[in-house]
């Protein structure tokens, strides 16, 4: 699905980029692959012109990621629904915030997450990390960190009475006046969540040449996965198995911004979701925009069950079993309702009848997509754990 406001606005924010199809990377694109150790079959984020990643806002990012004085009560912090072994997810339905307030979705995985054309479940505005960031940090519909206005100050200003901070802002943003600002602390988060590159998985062995790093399942597992029967590549394809897909490389005017109806649900046959998140609908009120997601990228996805963006699959056994359906029928309850008639589902997901081993065989593909350089690497930890 193409969204021309959301056009436009990738215009402005991307005019500058690269667009040329025979590529040399320009010495700073190079040090970019250098700073976050990107190996050579990944191609360089898009990052935007505005916030150049540098290493002093990587570590200031990573602090304050993991500390709970950013949370307006102090009990919370970013790790609290995104834990590194989880590869930042956090294993729950949905998460609670910092006062108590349950969240109507799971919490995303930040794998890769710079790959994605656009952020979170299903908003088609949210274009940048500096946008999407607003929300954990400020909002009070449900609150997660809980930074009102009111908190604003209050909350600066613990960083701004702490040396180690003084210095951690003033080496991030060198040509800003002195003190921490909302700002800053997005451009640091959206910085450190764009280091958060999960590029060493068997699967990326075997890409980048090893023929012995997949098992024979898993290859077979590999093609299914890509092939006519199971369909799942055109959804969840590329380096980040997800088409809501974009690089530095990508030319503004071809990017996609996908969302589809997978069939979870049909509340009453008119296609509607638990009314707590409609998808895409929510945001456009538009009737066949109910029960539209983004595709998830797939990356490091054994790690981080239960699945969907309401947890509402517990296995990935379950997840093939969905699709094998053609959708999910639920019989009673308020949510009762036949998925597989969706009037909005996507017309790629028509159910299947595999065999047992093909379902093993497609675990056993998605579970060598799990990184565990990743989920133990010290650089993404939590600084304040060191020593
Ligand atoms: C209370 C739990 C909670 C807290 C705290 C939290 N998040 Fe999240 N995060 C979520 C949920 C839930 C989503 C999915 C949101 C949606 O789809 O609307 C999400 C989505 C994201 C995404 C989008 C990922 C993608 O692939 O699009 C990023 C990035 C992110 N969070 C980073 C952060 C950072 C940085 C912090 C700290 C400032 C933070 N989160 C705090 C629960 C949380
Ligand atoms: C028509 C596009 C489409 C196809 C085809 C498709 N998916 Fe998906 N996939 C999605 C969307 C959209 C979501 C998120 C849906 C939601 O949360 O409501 C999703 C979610 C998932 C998730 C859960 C991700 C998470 O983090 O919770 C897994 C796992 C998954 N798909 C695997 C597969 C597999 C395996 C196949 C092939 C059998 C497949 N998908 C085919 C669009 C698709």
């Amino acid at each position: 699905m193409r969204l021309l406001g959301a056009c436009f606005l990738l215009l402005c924010l991307c005019a500058c980029k690269e667009s040329e199809t025979t590529f040399q990377e320009t010495q700073n694109q190079q040090s970019l692959r250098q700073l976050l150790e990107l190996p050579d079959h990944f191609p360089l984020p898009a990052v935007p012109e505005f916030n150049p990643i540098t290493q002093e806002k990587i570590t200031l990012g990573r602090h304050l990621f993991y500390d709970k004085r950013l949370s307006a009560n102090q009990t919370q912090s970013c790790e609290s629904c995104h834990l590194q072994h989880l590869a930042f997810s956090d294993g729950e339905y949905t998460p609670i915030g910092s006062t108590g307030d349950v969240l109507s979705r799971n919490s995303q995985s930040l794998s890769n997450a710079v790959y994605h054309s656009t952020l979170t479940w299903a908003n088609n505005s949210f274009f940048e990390l500096e946008d999407q960031l607003e929300v954990p940090i400020r909002s009070d519909n449900p609150v997660e960190l809980g930074v009102s206005d009111a908190q604003v100050d209050t909350v600066l200003a613990r960083f701004d009475s702490d040396p180690k901070y003084v210095e951690m802002f003033n080496q991030a943003f060198p040509n800003s006046a002195s003190g921490a600002t909302i700002n800053k602390i997005i451009f640091a988060l959206a910085s450190f969540c764009r280091s958060l590159i999960s590029a060493g998985s068997d699967y990326d062995r075997f890409i980048a040449g090893d023929d012995s790093a997949l098992n024979e399942q898993q290859k077979l597992g590999f093609s299914l996965f890509n092939g006519e029967k199971f369909e799942c590549f055109h959804c969840h394809s590329g380096i980040n198995f997800s088409v809501s897909y974009r690089d530095s490389n990508s030319n503004s005017g071809s990017l996609q911004f996908p969302f589809f109806n997978n069939g979870l649900y049909n509340i009453g046959g008119d296609g509607s979701y638990p009314v707590q998140d409609q998808g895409l609908f929510d945001l456009t009120s538009n009737p066949s925009h109910k029960g539209l997601f983004r595709p998830q990228g797939l990356r490091n996805i054994a790690l981080t069950a239960p699945y969907m963006h309401d947890g509402s699959i517990e296995t990935l056994r379950e997840v093939i079993l969905h699709y094998a359906g053609g959708g999910r029928v639920i019989e009673e309850g308020v949510n009762a309702g036949d998925g597989r008639f969706n009037p909005n589902k996507s017309g790629l997901i028509i159910g299947f009848d595999p065999t047992e081993e093909e379902i093993d065989a497609v675990i056993a593909f998605l579970e060598s997509l799990t990184d565990y350089d990743f989920i133990s690497n010290p650089k993404f930890s939590d600084p304040f754990n060191e020593q």
